[in-house]
């Protein structure tokens, strides 16, 4: 399909790859929101005609308004043509970088991907990288955009926000631009400038590493929360109140998280993309990978050690990867469900915001029909259910401690 074919103008300011993501789209809506003309490029034609819909393919706390007024205002369109690309100042590259079965990065994924629309690039345009990549892939994307024979800025400038916290985060964190021209620099510091005040500069290969140390270091304070609960746990005592106890009035240890699942689509493989980069010699960041995909391994055998597991009907109360949210990619409620599976009598599911588990069940049904409870994400929605079984709370949720 043709852009005319839209209905698109012939020119955008932006262009958003993989726009229709759960960090493309809500850059796309702020871009537009701060009086852009900005087109999203995705490959997902539902995606793309819930967008034009406006209609949010995901949840995300306040970007709604926004998409209905850019929307409405013809500030905003998505199309699955890669021409789009062709009417872009600044093209902005959000695609996603998981990492294999085999835990391996794909630093070719992203020039790959690119492919379609090389034919569009044309000289003058910004190409700005906003993936979280493997370190060497802005200097691949530059060698791909010299030898197409392209004058393209091309600038690598991570994505920092949480999700649920995009309409918030966006205008708020301060904005590493990373690239190796003073013109890209300027021009994508030019874009961002759009949305936040603080710009922060750094090479792009100390951006690309800026990335993953900081989801990583993520990843490892988890980690150390959760063998903190398993190490007091294993001798009868409550992490949660040995926290609680530490942090109150002390504020070299006031970022000590509480235990619980560390999931979902970007800390973990981020923390192994940085383990295939150092030759997978990355003790710190395995130990936390260990410890993490762990938790819901050894809350099961905890049960089975106080319970008798394999006569009993086990209720899981959430399978998003994160509270109050409907994003369940990597979650490790799936993996407590696989292990339960096996081990339970019977598992019973249930989420009020996740649409795409054919096995969820009210919560009604959960509550009355297991024998035990795992409360493994802690939407709000729970909040003031009083359940008649034992629960496992590794988040401490119902503020009874985390002991199991
Ligand atoms: N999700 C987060 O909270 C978060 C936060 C910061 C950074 N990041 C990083 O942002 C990147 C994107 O993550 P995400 O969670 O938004 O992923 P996502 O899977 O939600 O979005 C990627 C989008 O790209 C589209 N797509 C796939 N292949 C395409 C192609 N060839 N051409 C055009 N579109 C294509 C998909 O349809 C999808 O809509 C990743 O590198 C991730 O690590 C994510």
């Amino acid at each position: 399909m043709s852009d005319a074919a839209h209905g698109l103008p012939a020119a955008h300011d932006v262009v958003v790859i993989g726009g229709g993501g759960h960090v493309g789209l809500p850059l796309a809506i702020a871009l537009a929101d701060s009086g852009a003309s900005v087109a999203v490029y995705d490959v997902d034609v539902a995606t793309v005609d819930l967008i034009n819909a406006a209609v949010l393919p995901f949840s995300e706390p306040g970007a709604q308004p926004k998409l209905d007024a850019a929307v409405a205002a013809g500030r905003l369109v998505a199309t699955t043509d890669a021409a789009v690309v062709g009417t872009a100042e600044s093209i902005v590259v959000v695609l996603g970088t998981p990492v294999d079965e085999h835990l391996n990065p794909d630093p070719r994924a992203i020039p790959a991907a690119l492919g379609a629309c090389t034919p569009y690039f044309r000289d003058g345009q910004l190409l700005v990288l906003r993936s979280t990549v493997y370190p060497g892939v802005t200097a691949l994307v530059e060698k791909l955009i010299s030898e197409l024979g392209h004058d393209i800025d091309v600038a690598f400038c991570p994505e920092r926000i949480a999700e649920h916290k995009a309409m918030e985060e966006l205008y708020t964190l301060p904005q590493i631009v990373a690239s190796r021209s003073p013109r890209g620099r300027a021009r994508a510091a030019e874009l961002f400038g759009r949305l936040t005040d603080t710009i922060v500069d750094l090479e792009p290969e100390e951006a690309e590493l800026a990335k993953l140390f900081t989801n990583t270091w993520r990843y490892i304070k988890f980690a150390t929360a959760n063998q903190f609960f398993m190490m007091a746990n294993d001798r009868g005592l409550d992490f949660e109140r040995i926290r609680q106890g530490l942090t109150t009035g002390y504020p070299r240890a006031a970022d000590m998280p509480g235990a619980g699942f560390a999931a979902g689509p970007c800390l973990f493989k981020d923390a192994m993309q940085l383990a295939a980069f150092n030759d997978n010699n990355f003790a710190l960041g395995h130990a936390a990978m260990l410890v993490n995909e762990g938790l819901p391994l050894y809350l099961v055998t905890q049960m089975e050690k106080k319970y008798d597991l394999a006569n009993m009907t086990v209720g899981i109360l959430g399978m998003a990867f994160k509270a109050d949210s409907d994003d369940a990619r990597s979650s490790l409620s799936y993996k407590l469900r696989r292990v339960l599976d096996f081990r339970a009598r019977d598992v019973l599911t249930t989420d009020p915001h996740v649409t795409t588990d054919s096995r969820l069940v009210p919560l009604e049904t959960v509550l009355a029909d297991s024998d035990l409870l795992v409360l493994a994400t802690p939407h709000r929605a729970y909040r003031g259910i009083e359940p008649v079984v034992p629960v496992i709370d590794v988040w401490n949720f119902f503020g009874q401690g985390v002991a199991v």
